[in-house]
């Protein structure tokens, strides 16, 4: 069925993303998945407990719109802990259902039309039709390939009367990257005396390896206090299909946050939002991640080398980024889709996230797997 009249599109340029087309493609071809970003194995037992309990004592009916205050004051203390910093439970926390949701809000709260948003490609997909949807502009910046990292004098040159708004994104999807404290600094300076939100895309704030400290604008007062702060349950504890995230900023931002947020879901999950404020109150939840996920990069990693890929830093996040070029001349694209179809492996190809198609013969593999599928995978991928 078609509607009569021609519809002009408010996104012409978005079609099907690239996670359900190789998501597609591994089912079809009976593929090992490493392409989307999700854990193949269940979470903790404690938690889906918990989901039921909660859901026996009658958690079933609208959880208060900013979320429960539960929830939100476990939150705060755990941002304390972490970050030393103090997020008022009333006013500066807000329950979310996911962390793609907290970002669009957020975005949808402060962007008006022409005003322009600096971002940092490669770039997790949702960014750009939120700033567009909303008459914003984006403005790209490439990170600079094999590191990743940023050039910050290249930035500063883009600031204009018009810049309302700075995404950041670390651990980085799709790289692995993340940001150190002189990133930070160089961002503080820049935005100094100016009225510029940042928007900090922390879902992988506990899924960092090697001891480094993840650097949430959190840390840094002057940036915290312009920040929207989005993190994400799903990374945290193994649950990317409940959709739960919360946003930490400052009483002014989050006021409109949630101007939005009360009209487009009003509220998430209340037996889930039971479940993870018990589990939240005990950090052993939270802080055995990096050394999990790095047991787990490590062993792809050692199982990888063999073959004729080459392997891009990881210094957080769950993806792994191999190297290509000893083995095709093929773009990116393609040759992921050839992997899927003949050797039965799926990825996803680095170009996507470049609005100008940048290949650097890069595919991105997600590790959030069990042993077994990452060995699979490994075989496999050693035979290339
Ligand atoms: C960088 C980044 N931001 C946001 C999200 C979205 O998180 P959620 O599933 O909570 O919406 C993801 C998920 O892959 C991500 O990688």
């Amino acid at each position: 069925m078609n509607h009569p009249s021609t519809i002009s599109s408010k996104l012409p340029k978005n079609g099907q993303s690239i996670f359900s087309i190789m998501s597609g493609l591994a089912n079809e071809h009976d593929a090992i998945n490493l392409s989307q970003g999700f854990p193949d194995f269940n979470p903790d037992e404690r938690l889906t407990k918990l989901v039921t309990e909660g859901m026996r004592k009658g958690f079933n009916q609208y959880a208060p719109m900013p979320g429960m205050m539960e929830l939100r004051e476990v939150i705060a203390d755990k941002t304390y802990e972490l970050y030393g910093i103090d997020y008022s439970a009333p006013d500066e926390v807000t329950v979310v259902p996911g962390a793609t949701y907290g970002i669009f809000a957020a975005i949808s709260s402060v962007i008006k039309e022409d005003d322009e948003v600096i971002l940092f490609e490669p770039a997790y997909d949702c960014y750009v039709p939120a700033i567009e949807l909303n008459g914003g502009k984006p403005i790209r910046v490439e990170l600079k390939f094999p590191n990743f990292n940023i050039d910050w004098a290249e930035v500063a040159k883009l600031i204009t009367f018009r810049t309302k708004m700075i995404i950041i994104n670390t651990p980085h999807n799709p790289s692995g990257c993340v940001l150190g404290p002189e990133d930070l600094k160089q961002l503080a300076k820049l935005v100094h005396g100016s009225d510029i939100i940042i928007l900090s895309d922390e879902v992988y704030e506990h899924i960092i390896f090697d001891n480094t400290r993840h650097e949430s604008v959190a840390y840094y007062p002057e940036l915290a206090e312009r920040s929207f702060i989005v993190s994400s349950f799903g990374k945290t504890y193994h649950t990317t299909g409940w959709k739960m995230g919360y946003v930490l900023a400052p009483r002014n931002l989050t006021r409109e946050l949630r101007k939005v947020h009360q009209f487009l879901a009003f509220s998430t999950s209340s037996p889930m939002q039971y479940a993870y404020a018990k589990m939240l109150k005990n950090p052993k939840t939270y802080n055995g991640l990096p050394q999990f996920y790095q047991e787990k990069r490590d062993y792809f990693a050692e199982l990888v080398r063999g073959s004729r890929f080459e392997l891009l830093p990881c210094s957080g996040s769950y993806f792994q980024l191999l190297k290509y070029d000893k083995i095709s001349d093929e773009g990116d694209e393609d040759f992921a889709k050839r992997l899927t179809i003949e050797h039965k492996i799926a990825s996803i190809p680095i170009s996507v996230f470049y609005r100008n198609k940048t290949d650097n013969n890069v595919l991105r593999f997600c590790f959030a797997k069990s042993n077994e599928t990452l060995e699979k995978a490994a075989e496999i991928l050693c035979t290339i």
